[in-house]
């Protein structure tokens, strides 16, 4: 199935797929495929800025700097958007490979750099022979969702396939389950205790990497709150509050779609708990939460 068609036919995760897949943000907008590219898009200005711009850590943008043709390969890419930014920032002989099983919210080829190729991948089977110890960089992000219970060391170490020896696998996630609101935040809570009761898997253990045979693993952690003592402090509580909503409440939508979990099983109880964290979600009330980034490197 080719992109346009994808998009027509809104998602094109099969059914098969969408059954074993924990992930329940693709099926859950009202208004269809746009609504969730734009969510994604106004995502990542939110958490690039979290994270001072830096699309990867320092020594690692360094190394992709030396080198004459860096291959990049993003897995679970959605809008492609992070790799749509990482190429103004290489060469044009740079080779830049997008993975996600669901092609409908790839952009159409035109709007993309010609080195930016997008093609389905299903992160936990294997991939292509062609890509295999291909890429100096492979990122993922915002999985959690999509993890599944004992998974962690298997998926790192099939994404790892992709690396060339010496390559770097870069992991980011948003910790909601971890988040924090001033003054607290009921609607907050609720949410939380749901998402929770949901995640088939906790976030990445700090140490999967190593389990998966990477070596020179680290972690650095950003706070959104951090943003309020920088130059974008202004109208930083109305991006918090609308980025919390949008994906909380998406979130929300997804998990009652796949069936609810206990204290949220009607879409009376989705209503109920989207209109108070709505209400919650204004005003001064400041929103925190943890982004952790976690790097390992392929042994050479
Ligand atoms: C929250 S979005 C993040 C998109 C993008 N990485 C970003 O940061 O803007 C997660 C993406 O993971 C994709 N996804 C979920 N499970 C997947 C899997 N098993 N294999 C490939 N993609 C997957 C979804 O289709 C969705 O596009």
């Amino acid at each position: 199935m080719d992109i346009e068609q994808a998009q027509h036919e809104c998602a094109i995760t099969t059914p098969e797929m969408a059954e074993i897949s924990p992930y329940p943000l693709n099926e859950s907008t009202s208004n269809g495929v746009k609504q969730e590219s734009d969510r994604l898009d106004f995502q990542h200005r939110f958490f690039d800025d979290v994270m001072n711009n830096e699309l990867l850590p320092l020594h690692i943008t360094n190394q992709l700097a030396r080198t004459a043709s860096p291959r990049v390969c993003d897995i679970a890419t959605g809008t492609a958007i992070w790799l749509k930014e990482l190429a103004k920032t290489l060469p044009a002989s740079a080779e830049l490979v997008g993975f996600d099983f669901d092609m409908s919210k790839f952009p159409m080829p035109e709007a993309l750099p010609s080195n930016i190729r997008l093609s389905f991948g299903d992160a936990y089977e294997p991939f292509p022979e062609e890509f295999r110890n291909r890429f100096d960089v492979v990122h993922l992000r915002h999985f959690n969702l999509a993890m599944k219970k004992g998974q962690g060391v298997p998926l790192i170490r099939n994404l790892s396939s992709l690396l060339r020896p010496g390559g770097w696998l870069v992991w980011v996630e948003a910790s909601a389950p971890l988040a924090s609101a001033e003054p607290p935040s009921d609607g907050l809570f609720q949410t939380q205790k749901v998402y929770y009761k949901f995640l088939h898997s906790a976030n990445l253990e700090a140490d999967s990497m190593e389990q998966a045979g990477l070596v020179d693993c680290e972690t650095r952690s950003y706070h959104c709150a951090s943003v309020l003592f920088g130059p974008k402090a202004s109208d930083w509580l109305a991006r918090e509050h609308e980025e919390f909503y949008a994906t909380l409440g998406q979130i929300l939508k997804g998990i009652l779609l796949k069936g609810g979990v206990d204290g949220m099983r009607t879409q009376q109880d989705l209503d109920g708990l989207l209109a108070k964290l709505q209400e919650d979600m204004s005003g001064t009330r400041k929103c925190h939460m943890p982004v952790i980034r976690n790097w390992g490197q392929k042994s050479l």
